[in-house]
């Protein structure tokens, strides 16, 4: 595998990597890698001819107070189990290279980026839209691969990359979960014993819903309700929010007729967790 930690190194070898009509499959993360992100990494194997990934902790899409300086990093170990998958290129660059010195331009997906999230979390997906424009620039790829864990983020981008014209195909791939039902994410890291059992509140919510959904209710509201029933009963579990949202606008739906995003964040003690499930109606 090779490293790259400037744009124009990297860019010279994916246009290396894709001579002769070769696909790049591409991989963005903030590192700290699990089963997740590796899944995302042997989706890209199945469908191109090489795969970059990049490791990037982007400090424009925290807020102030986030965990930005503590999120975990764990670079000598990402790399092994990268080299492992049989990663061709890797992009870690530091921060100046991506923004350099008076860098002034953001890419907002407007009609997107107050929701789910982003009500929560102000500026965050400019952030993360802005630093997915530029890696895009940067590796060319031909295919990028993002993780429904994080589906308003996948809307988002699959937004971007139809507005602003991309020749990109995005892959969304299903959230890769510990045996017990929670979502792996890098910062399941922070939690404490406790707290890692009380995490599960947001999987035992979305489930909930979903058993009422198949049940036969299609009513927002009456799922919601339950859902947060659900928390209610784990008062140390601060819930941020649990909405059903059209998967591709983030917009609420008032009756469930097709595809629809049941969606949750919550903190337990400083760590905010998120959790998602696709419920699906009769057309
Ligand atoms: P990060 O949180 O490192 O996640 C990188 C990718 O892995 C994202 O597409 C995310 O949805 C996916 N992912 C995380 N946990 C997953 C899980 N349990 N199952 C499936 N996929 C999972 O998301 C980011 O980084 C950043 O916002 C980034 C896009 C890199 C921009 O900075």
């Amino acid at each position: 595998m090779k490293i790259f930690n400037t744009a124009e190194d990297m860019r010279s070898a994916s246009r290396l990597a894709r001579r002769g009509g070769k696909r790049l499959g591409f991989v963005p993360t903030m590192g700290a890698l699990h089963e997740g992100h590796l899944s995302l990494v042997r989706a890209a194997r199945a469908r191109c001819d090489a795969v970059a990934v990049s490791i990037f902790v982007n400090p424009t899409q925290f807020a102030p107070n986030e965990d930005f300086t503590s999120y975990p990093r764990k670079f000598e170990r990402d790399c092994e189990l990268l080299e492992k998958e049989g990663v061709e290129l890797l992009f870690a660059p530091p921060a100046a290279e991506i923004y350099p010195d008076g860098a002034a331009t953001w890419v907002t997906v407007d009609a997107l980026a107050n929701r789910l999230c982003g009500k929560s979390r102000p500026g965050h997906f400019r952030g993360v839209a802005t630093v997915v424009a530029k890696l895009f620039h940067i590796v060319e790829p031909d295919v990028a691969l993002f993780g429904q864990k994080d589906a308003a983020q996948a809307a988002i981008i699959g937004r971007m990359i139809r507005d602003l014209k991309f020749p990109i195909e995005l892959v969304v791939c299903p959230i890769v979960r510990e045996s017990d039902g929670l979502a792996m994410s890098s910062r399941n890291a922070y939690l404490t014993p406790q707290e890692r059992r009380q995490a599960l509140t947001l999987y035992r919510a979305l489930l909930e819903i979903q058993s009422l959904f198949a049940a036969g209710e299609r009513d927002p509201a009456k799922l919601i309700h339950r859902g947060k029933k659900i928390f209610s009963a784990e008062p140390q579990v601060r819930l941020d929010y649990l909405e059903i949202v059209d998967p591709e606008t983030l917009e609420f739906v008032t009756q469930i007729r097709e595809t629809a995003l049941v969606a949750i964040a919550a903190f337990l003690g400083t760590t905010r967790l998120i959790d998602n499930i696709l419920i699906k109606g009769n057309p």
